[in-house]
């Protein structure tokens, strides 16, 4: 019988290669927070620290794309004070650090529907777009009002209006589309599942699962999860 012709693109790490693209879900910032007896928002800044941290360590590594899940479409329910810390935040972070990333060749994706925050933040992150938009460097691409259902039910959709509802066209429709393949899917603070994150994107990446709480989350401990993957044989179904 002939092989089915599903198409999977194939990421990083096949014979001992790097991840290309890794994800991050960044939790366990409340937690952090509470240990130390701390506000809440303390957790969040700090847990903008690692972000920054992070991304600053990637020069010159293999890894062209870093996903960050910053603020799901289910974070609405938090309180009002708790969402807008969040936004505060990510206001902040594009004001301290847009120069950094620009000289650094960082290009800033958005995934998901950041139109639903504040008409402030919206704007900033917009102009951040705008502004590395041609950069070549790492791809940071961060999740904001973002569901993975919600996205391949998009997709499907944009698929479907086209005329032609398969893999690769569903796979063409989702705001990833332009990013290479997910190789690495990391998740802190010993939680064990995905969170309506990326859903369709990890159908064949590695997952990592690390009880450190997103705020001590440093550079190494990300090394620590690109040496594992790259200990691991990705097979893609096959033998
Ligand atoms: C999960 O911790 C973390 C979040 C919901 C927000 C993550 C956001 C940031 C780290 C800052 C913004 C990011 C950028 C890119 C500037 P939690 O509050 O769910 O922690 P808990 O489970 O311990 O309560």
């Amino acid at each position: 019988m002939p092989a089915p012709s599903v198409s999977i693109a194939k990421g990083g790490g096949t014979h001992g290669a790097g991840p290309r693209h890794v994800a991050i879900i960044m939790d366990g910032n409340g937690r952090w927070a509470k240990k130390r007896l701390l506000p809440r928002a303390m957790g969040h800044r700090k847990g903008v620290e690692a972000v920054r941290k992070l991304v600053r360590s990637l020069r010159g590594t293999g890894i062209d794309a870093l996903t960050l899940y910053a603020f799901s479409s289910e974070n609405w329910k938090r309180t009002e004070e708790e969402i807008a810390d969040l936004t505060t935040l990510m206001k902040h972070f594009i004001r301290s650090d847009l120069g950094e990333m620009i000289e650094n060749g960082v290009k800033l994706r958005i995934i998901g529907d950041h139109s639903a925050f504040d008409p402030e933040a919206v704007a900033l992150i917009d102009d951040a777009l705008a502004r590395t938009a041609h950069n070549t460097g790492t791809v940071l691409t961060v999740a904001l009002n973002y569901g993975a259902q919600q996205e391949i039910a998009r997709a499907a959709a944009a698929a479907a209006q086209a005329g032609v509802v398969t893999v690769d066209t569903i796979s063409a429709h989702l705001d990833t589309a332009d990013l290479p393949p997910l190789d690495l899917l990391i998740r802190t603070s010993g939680e064990i599942r995905l969170s309506n994150f990326l859903l369709w994107q990890a159908a064949y990446a590695e997952l990592y699962f690390t009880d450190v709480l997103w705020p001590d989350f440093t550079p190494e401990h990300f090394q620590e999860a690109v040496a594992s993957f790259g200990a691991r044989e990705r097979r893609y179904g096959g033998r």
